[in-house]
Parts: C-alpha cells; structure tokens; sequence
C-alpha cells in the first residue's frame, strides 16, 4: 500500500481537481495493487537476455539535445519487456556514496526495493561493463520522461546459473511504434533532494 504523503502528493499534483477531490483515507482504503505481469524466474529466454545483453527491438542511438538515448527498432505490445537495467548490484548506503563522489552528470544509478523490501541500487556508471566490454547496455542509455513514458521498471527475481539474482526489468506501459525513443519516468523532479535537481530542466519533460 502507498504511505499517505504519497497519496497526499498525488492528489496535489492534480491540479485542475476542484470538486469532488478522493479524501487520502478513502484512497488508501480502496487501494489494490495493478495486475503485474507475472514473471516465471526460470524463464530461459529472459534469462539468455539479461546473461548475454542480447535483447531484440531496442537500439541506441544520438537524441538532438540528451546525448545518447534508445529507440524500439520492432513493434511492442503492452506489458512487453524491452530489456533490464544492466550493472552492478549493491546496497543503497553503496550507491549513495559512490553517487556523491561523482562530479557531475548524467548518473547511472538505479535506486530500487528488493524483494523483501530491502534498499538496493544498480550502478551501471562503468561503460563497458566487466562482464560484457564489447557492447553498451540499453537500461542505462535510456532518458526520462514523465509527461511521455512509455516504459515502466519493474524488479523481478531471476533464476541465473550463479544463483538467485534481482533484476530490474523496463516493461511497456502501451503499445509502442517503430522509431519511438523509449522512455521512463526516473521519478525524481527539480523538488527532490532538497532542490537539488532544480539545474536539471529536462526532469520537467
Ligand atoms: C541514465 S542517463 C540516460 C542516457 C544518456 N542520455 C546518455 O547519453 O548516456 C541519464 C542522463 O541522460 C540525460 N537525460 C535523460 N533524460 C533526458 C531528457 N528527457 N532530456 C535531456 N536529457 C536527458 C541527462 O543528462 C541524464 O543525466
Ligand atoms: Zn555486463
């Protein structure tokens, strides 16, 4: 279930609600979880894609104004995975302190909850990575969008050859075309972090 700020600040975002504003309690009472896409943890395909980085339909390429970015190269269907955010798993106090001794942007790093709840974080900041030198994963070349997703991340639990592993997954959120540049909403805004986002105008997009 969502905490209460959450509900609070959602219902604030919007705006343009004058009557029959939902009070914060109903929403919570009411509240179930959306349908998600079940994933077997020994599905062999999936597994093959995230072990070899071999993922079909995504492809990078040169956006005007956000450097490097992916763009569907196929048709997807809704609920379909794209490919997962590739890098090294760590605990969020490690990707906390490796974020703050980065200078500067962009950042590669996912903040994430584990499957029992636990503060996790995938650092793909290394380009290439050890385990794959020869390729750039697609995960981390992905912009942001909040007004314009087309992809959502979703942590999912893999059966791989050395054992259990957490995943993280971008999923589509509809349908999505040829050429369209494939995008997720980081979930941090120009607030976060005390303002600390306040430079980054493209949060906004
Ligand atoms: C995880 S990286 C995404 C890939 C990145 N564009 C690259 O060339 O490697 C995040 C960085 O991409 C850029 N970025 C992401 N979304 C953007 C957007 N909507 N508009 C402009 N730049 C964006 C920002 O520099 C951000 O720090
Ligand atoms: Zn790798």
């Amino acid at each position: 279930m969502p905490q209460e700020a959450r509900v609070k600040r959602a219902i604030e975002r919007e705006t343009a609600w004058t009557t029959n504003v939902p009070f914060i309690k109903d929403v919570l009472l009411l509240w179930e979880p959306c349908d998600e896409p079940s994933v077997d943890p020994d599905d062999v395909l999936l597994i093959n894609c995230v072990t070899q980085q071999k993922w079909k339909g995504p492809a990078i390429k040169q956006i005007e104004g956000k450097g490097k970015g992916v763009i569907a190269t196929m048709t997807f269907k809704k609920n379909q995975i794209v490919c997962d955010y590739h890098g090294e798993i760590i605990s969020k106090q490690e990707g906390e302190q490796r974020l703050e001794t980065l200078n500067e942007e962009p950042s590669y790093l996912f903040f994430f909850k584990g499957k029992a709840g636990e503060p996790l974080c995938i650092d793909a900041q290394k380009h290439p990575c050890d385990c794959h030198p020869d390729q750039d994963t697609y995960g981390r070349r992905m912009n942001h969008s909040r007004r314009n997703c087309n992809l959502r991340p979703q942590r999912v639990s893999l059966n791989l050859q050395d054992g259990a592993r957490e995943c993280v997954v971008l999923l589509t959120l509809r349908d999505i075309g040829v050429n369209e540049e494939l995008l997720w909403d980081y979930g941090i805004r120009r607030s976060s972090f005390g303002g600390e986002g306040s430079d980054l105008p493209w949060l906004d997009d």
